[in-house]
């Protein structure tokens, strides 16, 4: 019994082997691999049916044949494949668009997206829209309808850009702007975050670069308070850098926000007792952005009652976040473009 299919298979070899040599093109060669191995009719695929009928003591013997048959097979047509590729002219060229892709090396995304997709996400799954605002803003939505009086340092040109021959045009300083033109569309509850590109006037340094990005959040109902925000920071926190995570609120002053409050979270490398920490230095916090309730002045300037309604925004720096996260030790180096840091990181 294996005999008869030792011979059978040799047989198959032979004839096979005689058909290979009359092969000519790329055409004849496919013609051979659905000949011998089409999933219905193929001869080496009908031995392997075969094999589900031969007793279970001598199927890996009899496996082992056909494995044989396949391998025998499928070297030579991959072998007689090469010099035609090479022999064939280019008119008449034909592509066998059923053989498998060789291996494509895959993409990912830049970690400053992936953080910034990271972040929308945590805020959607809290019924957050995404929002957006120009990069170019006015004055007015940049600074005075955020309560900024004229004479705001902020507004100094050496802190911000200003748009030659168009006075009132800037390119924003931060992604507050959005807040302003969200509520001027839309009536409460709000709730946003709106991530994007913001421009100072600052030298590159390991923590500085005149283009970054901003994430900031907005939420405006009734009765909204402190605990909220606070709550709602903390939350976010702890699913974005992990549950042990503690945060502390600083006061702090914008114009925009009443009370203000810069949000700390404690030092995940080293407990606050090391002064070489490479992220926190020592001080066991480090400072994630600001953040408060909306101003009454500016839910005011929107159209939006503060006797009826309250809320709260934050912004935070996307670079802040990936460089805190992944100890990213100068921030530079996320738009070196060298791929050893971007493939780290992705
Ligand atoms: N826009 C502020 C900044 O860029 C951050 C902030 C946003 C503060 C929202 C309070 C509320 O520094």
């Amino acid at each position: 019994m294996m005999d008869e299919l030792r011979n059978e298979i040799e047989e198959v070899k032979r004839s096979f082997a005689d058909e290979l040599g009359h092969v000519q093109s790329h055409q004849d060669i496919a013609l051979l691999r659905e000949k011998y191995f089409s999933r219905k009719k193929g001869i080496v695929t009908g031995f392997f049916d075969r094999l589900k009928t031969i007793e279970t003591g001598r199927r890996p013997q009899a496996g082992k044949l056909v494995n044989g048959l396949r391998a025998f097979i499928s070297e030579r047509l991959a072998a007689a494949e090469a010099p035609l590729a090479a022999r064939t002219p280019p008119r008449g060229r034909w592509t066998d668009c059923t053989l498998p892709l060789s291996e494509l090396p895959l993409g990912h995304l830049h970690p400053l997206n992936f953080v910034r997709s990271q972040i929308e996400e945590l805020f959607q799954q809290l019924g957050y829209e995404i929002a957006d605002g120009p990069e170019i803003e006015s004055e007015f939505h940049n600074f005075d309808a955020l309560n900024f009086l004229p004479e705001h340092p902020a507004r100094d040109e050496q802190d911000t850009f200003f748009v030659a021959d168009f006075p009132d045009l800037i390119l924003r300083t931060h992604t507050s702007p959005v807040q302003i033109r969200y509520m001027m569309a839309h009536r409460p509850p709000i709730r946003i975050i709106a991530p994007g590109k913001v421009f100072r006037k600052d030298n590159p340094d390991a923590t500085h670069t005149p283009v970054f990005h901003q994430i900031e959040g907005l939420l405006v109902d009734r009765g909204v308070t402190f605990s909220h925000l606070k709550g709602t920071l903390e939350h976010f926190v702890r699913r974005y850098f992990g549950p042990g995570i503690r945060t502390r609120f600083r006061p702090s002053y914008f114009p925009f926000t009443e009370p203000s409050a810069e949000t700390d979270i404690s030092c995940f490398i080293c407990p606050g007792d090391d002064p070489d920490c490479r992220i926190c230095k020592g001080k066991g916090w480090l400072e994630i952005g600001g953040s408060g309730m909306v101003h009454p002045q500016v839910l005011r300037n929107c159209g939006i009652d503060p006797a009826r309604y309250s809320g709260f925004a934050f912004g935070m720096g996307i670079e802040r976040m990936t460089i805190i996260k992944y100890g990213v030790p100068d921030l530079r180096m996320l738009y070196d473009n060298d791929l050893r840091i971007i493939e780290q990181l992705g």
